[in-house]
Order: structure tokens, then C-alpha cells, then sequence
């Protein structure tokens, strides 16, 4: 599918066929396609959990707002970020470059991050979201369906999937069959509104 097919065909849905079971190998591709895809300095500091325990997908629903995408998407992703993957031997994201390159990008990558918590956190929060769009946008160019989530508790989801102290939670994403389609969009606002050239206005 055309990437502007796909962008268009995606929508948030939210009711999926429970007995609907993803290929083992589309749910390959899906996260092969996302580990694609851009980080700053090329830390790859995105990590997904993909949740297959019903037992578990019932309990994160639990603290989900009951939301039924949950559980019933055949697979839910809960997408995660490292964010000291900065301080872990940060040449080894540049490890098929030659030695110098790493050498320097190692520094460089210390010194734009340490001490830094905000930037730590915004540059995790970025690598989630493009990852996140590039796992829809796969799963929906294969013929499924998706819903981005941060309707949750993050604690409890965090202690559910035994989240790693330095690491946080960017949102879900729930891919599968959908049931029932979605509703018409729900409106755009208007293009002046939201692209500018150069500046905004004065
Ligand atoms: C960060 C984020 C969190 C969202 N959380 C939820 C959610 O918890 N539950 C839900 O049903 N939809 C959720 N959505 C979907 C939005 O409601 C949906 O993307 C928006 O209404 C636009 O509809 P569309 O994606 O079909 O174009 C979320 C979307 C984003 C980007």
C-alpha cells in the first residue's frame, strides 16, 4: 500500500474481533518496520512490550478505563522508552560505523544529554511517537486495524509490565481486526490554523 493510502485508511478503532489472531509473521514486520525507523543520535532508545498473556491484558484493561481494545485487539504494544539509554556504552548504536564515528558520537551524545532530565524525557516521548505511527501505519498497510492509547494508569501498567525504573511509558498501540467500523472523522481544523510559512503572525 502507498504510504499516503495508508496514512489516509488509518483511523482509531475501537471495537476488534477477539478471536482475530495476528500472523506471528505480520507482527514481525510491524515492529521490524518501527525499529526503522528515526532517533536522535540513533540511541534506539524505543522498547515494546508486546503483551500476549490474556490474563495480563485483563489486568492493564482493569486500570484502561475498561477500554475494550485492550483485550481484544490481537495484539496490544505497550510502546516503552530507555530513557538512560544515553549513558549505556553509546557506541554500540553506532557500532557498524568506523571506530572514530563512534568514538565521537559517543561524546556527543553524553554531552547533549547529561543533566539534561527534561530532554531526556522530550527526546523518549519523541522516539515513542514516531515509532508508534510507524507501527500503525505498517499494520494498516498489511490490512489491519490500530488504535493509539494513553488512556491508562501509567503506574499501574508500569508495575504490570515490570517497567524498568529509568524507563517510561509513551502510549499503547492495539492492532487487529476491527469489527466495527470507525465513525466519520471528527472534523479538521482549518488549514490556516495549523501550517504556517516561516513565523507565526505577529
Ligand atoms: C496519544 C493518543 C492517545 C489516545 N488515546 C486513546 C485512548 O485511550 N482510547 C481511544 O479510544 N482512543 C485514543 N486515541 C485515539 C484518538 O481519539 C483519535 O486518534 C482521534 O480522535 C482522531 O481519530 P482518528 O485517529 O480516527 O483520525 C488516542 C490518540 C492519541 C494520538
Amino acid at each position: 500500500m502507498d504510504v499516503l493510502d495508508a496514512v489516509a485508511k488509518r483511523r482509531a478503532v475501537k471495537q476488534y474481533d477477539p478471536d482475530f489472531q495476528i500472523p506471528e509473521a505480520d507482527l514481525a514486520k510491524i515492529l521490524d518496520a518501527a525499529r526503522m525507523g528515526p532517533t536522535a543520535f540513533n540511541l534506539q532508545n524505543w522498547r515494546f512490550v508486546v503483551v500476549t498473556d490474556p490474563a495480563l491484558r485483563k489486568q492493564i484493561r482493569a486500570v484502561a478505563w475498561d477500554q475494550a481494545q485492550v483485550t481484544d485487539a490481537s495484539a496490544l504494544i505497550v510502546v516503552c522508552a530507555d530513557l538512560a539509554a544515553w549513558t549505556k556504552n553509546p557506541a554500540r548504536y553506532w557500532q557498524d560505523a568506523p571506530k572514530e564515528v563512534q568514538d565521537l558520537m559517543a561524546g556527543m551524545i553524553d554531552q547533549y544529554y547529561r543533566g539534561r532530565e527534561q530532554v531526556q524525557r522530550d527526546e523518549a516521548m519523541r522516539s515513542c511517537g514516531l515509532a508508534a505511527q510507524t507501527l500503525m501505519l505498517t499494520a494498516v498497510s498489511l490490512g489491519y486495524e490500530t488504535c493509539p492509547m494513553d488512556g491508562f494508569d501509567f503506574d499501574a501498567v508500569g508495575k504490570l509490565i515490570n517497567l524498568p525504573e529509568d524507563h517510561a511509558i509513551g502510549l499503547f498501540v492495539a492492532i487487529g481486526k476491527g469489527s466495527v467500523p470507525p465513525k466519520p472523522r471528527a472534523g479538521s481544523l482549518p488549514k490556516d490554523e495549523v501550517v504556517f510559512t516561516n513565523c507565526f503572525a505577529s
